[in-house]
């Protein structure tokens, strides 16, 4: 007897062979919702209120928002028109936030810090020093696991800095090469020489770190399968544990959209892309490199990013400084963002002079509905490649996958996922290669709008 396939599976199954055959690239997906989603939180809601459930085990993000230059590609929340001042009034506001912070959620075991950027190498080791006395003071219950992540551009990778980040047990540290043609490179907007990028994986290198990460961009304006590959190469050549390869994401306000509408001949389409996507993926399997999401591969037995997986298995992230996030179990918040000079600077200041209070309202948020929460845990675990009922079921009190049965249904069908013996769904190469397009069929129509209604500024 033939079964009618219903409407929905159709649809979902409509919607991802028309995206496979059309080689669509949506962007990297790496949060659920976006921050383009957050708006003013209503009703309004105090921080303590916010993390007053929090339990066991805490991620922690820092964000620096400095950088000796903006790149034509970057729309991340930094300044590069910081004094020296700023910088240091900043560290001192970071250090009130996060005794702030202490006070609420010390007792938590802290699983994984990250400290991210902008640059935040343009902290010079004593304000680093600084900056983690104050973690440690607030947060006393390090797991001895835990990953200790700090980022960087080649042209601040001193030796001073980096031995002073290991003394203050730093496991991981993670820079942006982004191409290694001299061209290419300076048409992105990152003036430093190719010597001093050789120099900076040499002092990485003998300093040592148990995990290093390089970040690579691939569709870069002039790039070429040849060039690509050139920078592929010479990166894993420098022996890193983990790398990321990110294929270029256009944004409103940044030099490369300006560039691609006056010279779109200068650009590889999506379809190159994903060829380079391809023969990197290959490549890399050959030489050891296991796949952890779209854009990771590293040579680790576990994951070269723990607090992605920490994050989305559900563990909460509390975001410290101007432009970071928090995800609290069900609320998600941060300051406000920018991408122009002033709109930024006013960002700063703001949490400068801030006085950082357990009992003041949170800014723009999005609060995370039951619903809302379950495509997150499917979106996001599903990027990492599996996702396990049991988890599933732990999260939602005994909740199955039923919900999902259109969209998991049409993964299947079309070869995106297989079922393991366990019942979980695990992702094929091809579902890695469409998991940012397998991301938006689990996105809700209410995300979706906010996202589309965004202004940048
Ligand atoms: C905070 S930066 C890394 C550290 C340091 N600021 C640097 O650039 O060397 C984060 C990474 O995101 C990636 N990235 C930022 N904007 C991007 C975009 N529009 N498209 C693709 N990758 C992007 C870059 O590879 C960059 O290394
Ligand atoms: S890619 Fe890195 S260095 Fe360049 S602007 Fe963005 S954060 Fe700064």
């Amino acid at each position: 007897m033939l079964y009618a396939t219903p409407a929905s599976e159709q649809d979902a199954r409509t919607r991802l062979q028309r995206a496979i055959a059309g080689s669509e690239l949506p962007c990297y997906v790496y949060s659920y919702p976006s921050k383009r989603a957050y708006r003013p939180v209503q009703p309004a809601r105090t921080l303590a209120e916010v993390w007053a459930g929090a339990r066991d085990r805490l991620n922690l993000y820092v964000h620096v928002p400095f950088c000796g230059y903006r790149c034509s590609f970057c729309t991340l929340f930094l300044t590069t028109s910081h004094s020296p001042q700023m910088v240091d009034d900043y560290v001192a506001a970071l250090q009130r936030q996060v005794a702030m912070y202490g006070a609420l959620l010390g007792h938590l075991e802290v699983v994984s810090l990250y400290v991210g950027g902008g640059t935040p190498t343009t902290l010079s080791p004593d304000q680093f020093s600084t900056v983690f006395e104050a973690l440690h003071r607030a947060f006393p219950r390090f797991s001895p696991t835990a990953e200790v992540a700090v980022e960087g551009s080649p042209d601040t990778m001193t030796a001073e800095r980096l031995e002073r980040l290991k003394a203050l047990g730093v496991n991981r540290i993670s820079m942006g090469l982004q191409t290694l043609d001299e061209e290419e490179r300076k048409r992105a907007g990152r003036p430093y020489s190719t010597q001093t990028l050789y120099q900076a994986v040499e002092t990485i290198q003998r300093v040592g770190f148990a995990n290093v990460n390089y970040d690579l961009i691939y569709g870069l304006e002039g790039q070429q399968r040849e060039t690509w590959l050139h920078s592929l190469s010479t990166t894993v050549g420098f022996g890193p544990r983990t790398v990321t390869l990110y294929p270029v994401v256009f944004r409103p306000l940044t030099v490369i959209d300006k560039r691609r509408e006056k010279h779109a001949g200068g650009f590889m389409d999506d379809g190159s892309k994903y060829a380079l996507y391809d023969e990197s993926v290959a490549w890399l399997a050959e030489r050891g490199f296991r796949q952890n999401s779209f854009v990771r591969f590293s040579t680790l037995e576990h994951d070269g990013l723990q607090q992605e997986v920490a994050d989305f298995a559900g563990v909460p992230l509390l975001g410290l400084g101007a432009g970071a996030r928090s995800y609290a179990d069900t609320v998600h918040y941060g300051t406000d963002f920018a991408v122009r000079r002033p709109e930024t600077l006013d960002i700063i200041r703001g949490f400068i002079s801030h006085e950082h209070r357990p009992d003041e309202p949170l800014g723009l948020g999005f609060v995370l509905d039951e619903d809302e929460q379950k495509r997150r845990f499917c979106i996001l675990n599903l990027s990492l490649g599996r996702l396990e009922p049991g988890a599933y079921a732990q999260r939602f009190r005994g909740a199955g996958l039923d919900d999902f049965a259109e969209e998991l249904d049409a993964l299947i069908l079309e070869g995106c996922v297989t079922v393991d013996r366990e019942g979980s769904y695990a992702l094929t190469p091809l579902g890695f290669k469409f998991s940012n397009v397998i991301a938006t069929l689990f996105k809700s129509p209410t995300v979706d709008a906010l996202e589309r209604d965004f202004l940048p500024t």
